[in-house]
Parts: C-alpha cells; sequence; structure tokens
C-alpha cells in the first residue's frame, strides 16, 4: 500500500506539486491525469524517492519514506518505470530483465529469477524472440515493453507507470494497455499509472485523481471520472482516444 499526504515539490521558486494527497490500495490501479506540467512525474520522482519533497510524507505500507533512499524502496517492493526508457542500451534484452532483479538476486536463487523472465516472456512475446538482441538497437515501443519488463522482475508490490504510451504507435498502445490489465487481473502488484491518454487510463483504472497545476483538482471512481462533465472537456476531447 502506497499513500501520500500533502506532498509538496518544488525546484528552487518553481513549485511543482502544492500539497497532493493520494492512496494506492493493495491490488488497485490508480491513474493520474493531468495537463503537461501539471506535477505528475515530480510527484512520481518523489513517491521513488529520486527528489526529496519540501514537506509532506511518502509512506509505503504504512512506514514513513521520507528518509528512506530510492533503492531501499525498492527493496519495499515499489518499481518505478520512469517517463524516458532508461533501459541498458549496450546490454542484451536477456541481462536487462536479469539486472532488473538486482534485490532479488542476493536473496533468491537464479532459478527463481530465470522462472520471473520466464513470466516476463509470456507477457511480452517480442522480448523472448529478441533475448540475445542488444536492447539499445529495440524499436521504441519494444524498448517500452523490456522497461516495464524489467520493473515487473522485482515482482513489485506496487508498479509506477509514468505515461507507458509516450511515443509510441496506436497498435503498440494497445498492446501496453492490454499488459497493463492483464497485470492489474493478477491482484499481485498494485499500479499507479501516469497518462496523457485520459480516456484509456480512466477506462482500466479503478479510481483516479486529476492534477492541475500541482493539486488534485477532483478525485475518485474512474468509470464516474471519465463521464464527469468538467473531465470530458478539459482531458477527453476529440483527440483523446
Ligand atoms: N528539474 C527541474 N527543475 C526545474 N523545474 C522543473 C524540473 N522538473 C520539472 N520542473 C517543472 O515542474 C513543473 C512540473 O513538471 P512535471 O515534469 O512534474 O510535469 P508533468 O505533469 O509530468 O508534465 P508532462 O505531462 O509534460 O510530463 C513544470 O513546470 C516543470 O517545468
Ligand atoms: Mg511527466
Amino acid at each position: 500500500m502506497l499513500e501520500v499526504k500533502n506532498l509538496v515539490v518544488a525546484y528552487g521558486g518553481i513549485v511543482a506539486v502544492r500539497g497532493v494527497s493520494l492512496i494506492v490500495n493493495p491490488g488497485e490501479l490508480v491513474a493520474i491525469i493531468g495537463a503537461n506540467g501539471s506535477g505528475k512525474t515530480s510527484l512520481l520522482r518523489c513517491i521513488s524517492g529520486l527528489i526529496t519533497p519540501r514537506s509532506g510524507e511518502v509512506y509505503i505500507n504504512q512506514t514513513l519514506a521520507n528518509e528512506i533512499p530510492s533503492h531501499k524502496r525498492v527493496s519495499m517492493g515499489l518499481a518505478h518505470c520512469p517517463e524516458a526508457r532508461k533501459i541498458f542500451a549496450q546490454q542484451s534484452v536477456l541481462d536487462n530483465l536479469i539486472l532488473g532483479a538486482f534485490v532479488r538476486t542476493k536473496k533468491e536463487k537464479m532459478s527463481k529469477i530465470h522462472e520471473t523472465v520466464e513470466e516476463i516472456f509470456t507477457i511480452f512475446p517480442k522480448l523472448k524472440e529478441r533475448q540475445l538482441q542488444q536492447a539499445g538497437t529495440l524499436s521504441g515501443g519494444e524498448q517500452q515493453m523490456l522497461a516495464i519488463g524489467r520493473a515487473l522482475m522485482l515482482k513489485p508490490q506496487t508498479l509506477i507507470l509514468d505515461e507507458p504510451s509516450m511515443g509510441l504507435a496506436p497498435v503498440i498502445i494497445d498492446e501496453m494497455f492490454n499488459v497493463i490489465e492483464n497485470i492489474k487481473k493478477t491482484k499481485t502488484t498494485s499500479i499507479l499509472l501516469v497518462e496523457q491518454l485520459a480516456y484509456r487510463a480512466l477506462k482500466v483504472a479503478d479510481r483516479a485523481y486529476v492534477l492541475e497545476q500541482g493539486l488534485v483538482r477532483l478525485e475518485g471512481n474512474a468509470k464516474e471520472l471519465l463521464i464527469n462533465p468538467e473531465v470530458k472537456a478539459a482531458y477527453l476531447g476529440v483527440n483523446a482516444h
């Protein structure tokens, strides 16, 4: 379970997040939607410990995490798939996946890690075909899948996805959302999903938060937000699907 209370994130004089509270319950898929610059990435980076909040708290399973470094948050079950896919370009697809499980390799047998690799290959058959290919030579969509696959190697309790659809062709976006739905169906991983494609995000999410200029403007059941006139007018325009 993930909880954020009154989080404020600032870069010098620029306040990007102005006191946001949110919660992600076990097994839930929670979406955050909002315009460019509304503070979505800042919020996620702060949850993962990549940046420090000016004030407010982040709780992972009811433990205050503000002082916990990001790599320790990973071992607490939090996996962050960042906005720009940050794969290890020089390494093979397979090595990227194995490296993704770094916090598990200390305490688990390699055979367990390889079992998870096989699970990832079931979710992303393309990655199986390409397992020995240098990751930097994969297509954009394949790299995005690798980034998600690598995060899943941690068997995270909570998966944070920052715009997984970014830069992808429509057919690959469909595939991506199928994968997100399949992860949700396992009920073992909760997902905090940031997406520009508000319609698609609200369709798959259980609950959602609408961020505006660093503040939560609206929150609630995703299906209700999908028919909310304010959300429709601002985020579900003709280009939204
Ligand atoms: N490292 C930084 N230094 C200064 N300002 C920053 C920094 N990172 C983000 N900002 C500013 O903080 C605000 C929120 O940015 P953020 O990246 O969190 O928005 P976002 O909602 O993720 O936007 P997008 O949809 O474009 O990804 C923006 O005004 C941005 O310019
Ligand atoms: Mg962003």
